[in-house]
């Protein structure tokens, strides 16, 4: 039987149709939580709540761009499960892979705004009704291997990576005062369908193109390893840890490949 790490828990999880928020939230039901996960892929959503079971999880339809969006789906996950002890701030995009010559500055400012703005919003909503009700909750964002370096994605997506780091930080420097831990995690590459999308091509190539290049060798990156770090950080094993960006990179953004 799997150890309770977030027994009775209430999370909410943006992104968590598909990929990394996906494997997430069946990780997290099976610690114990109870999970909304917030997405716009309602078809999938309801699939991955349906094979977790709907005693335990629920999926709303949420935008994360729409401020009205992201707050009903906090309140509806406190009249629900009557509290909210982890958020999960994951949703992302890739956006425009043109070049700064070719550059859309449409898809730019929506690559923003759901990656950068979109998190400030399920932050914003989140930390009141932590603060509101003396919860000292975790809230968790997915940086990138991009939010460390350049020509890991495009131009829009290095930057809004980049800023999730930034705002972490400077959130986290506010809620250290309720108790509230405030963390990113930066995978390198997952074979989830962005990640698929962004390499054109299959998961088994994704898998293989982020093998050769990771300084860790003899293991495949996957979702889970995604989950089980958002599951440290949400658990209190990490309970004086905040401020931090988690690389999960096999240690692609600390090393060079060996010359000598
Ligand atoms: N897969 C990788 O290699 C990788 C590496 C580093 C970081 N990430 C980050 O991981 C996170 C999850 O991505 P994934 O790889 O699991 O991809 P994915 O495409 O499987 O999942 C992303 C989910 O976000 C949802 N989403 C997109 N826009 C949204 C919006 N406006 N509102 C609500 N939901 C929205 C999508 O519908 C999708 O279900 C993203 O933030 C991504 O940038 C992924």
């Amino acid at each position: 039987m799997t150890e309770s790490r977030l027994n009775g828990m209430v999370a909410i999880i943006t992104g968590g149709s598909s990929g990394i928020g996906e494997a997430t939230a069946r990780l997290f039901v099976e610690h114990g939580a109870f999970v909304v996960i917030a997405d716009l892929q309602d078809e999938l959503g309801h699939q991955v709540v349906a094979s977790i079971g709907a005693e335990k999880a629920s999926y709303r339809h949420c935008d994360v761009r729409d401020e009205k969006q992201v707050e009903e789906t906090v309140a509806y996950t406190l009249e629900r499960y009557g509290s909210l002890d982890i958020l999960f701030s994951n949703a992302g995009v890739v956006g425009d892979m043109n070049g700064i010559l070719e550059l859309d500055m449409d898809a730019f400012d929506d690559t923003m705004a759901v990656n950068v703005r979109g998190m400030a919003i399920t932050m914003k909503y989140t930390a009141r009704a932590m603060v509101a009700r003396q919860i000292r909750g975790s809230i968790i964002c997915t940086a990138s291997v991009a939010a460390c370096l350049g020509g890991t994605g495009p131009h829009g997506y290095t930057a809004s990576k980049h800023a999730v780091v930034g705002l972490v930080r400077s959130v986290c420097s506010e809620l250290g005062e309720y108790g509230i831990r405030v963390n990113s995690i930066s995978p390198f590459g997952v074979a989830t369908p962005l990640a698929c999308f962004v390499a054109k091509t299959d998961p088994s190539t994704v898998e293989a193109q982020t093998s050769a290049i990771s300084c860790l060798k003899g293991i495949v990156l996957k979702a889970k390893h995604i989950a089980e770090t958002a599951l440290f950080l949400a658990s209190d094993e990490s309970a004086y840890i905040t401020g931090q960006n988690l690389a999960v990179d096999g240690g692609f953004c600390s090393v060079v490949n060996r010359t000598y």
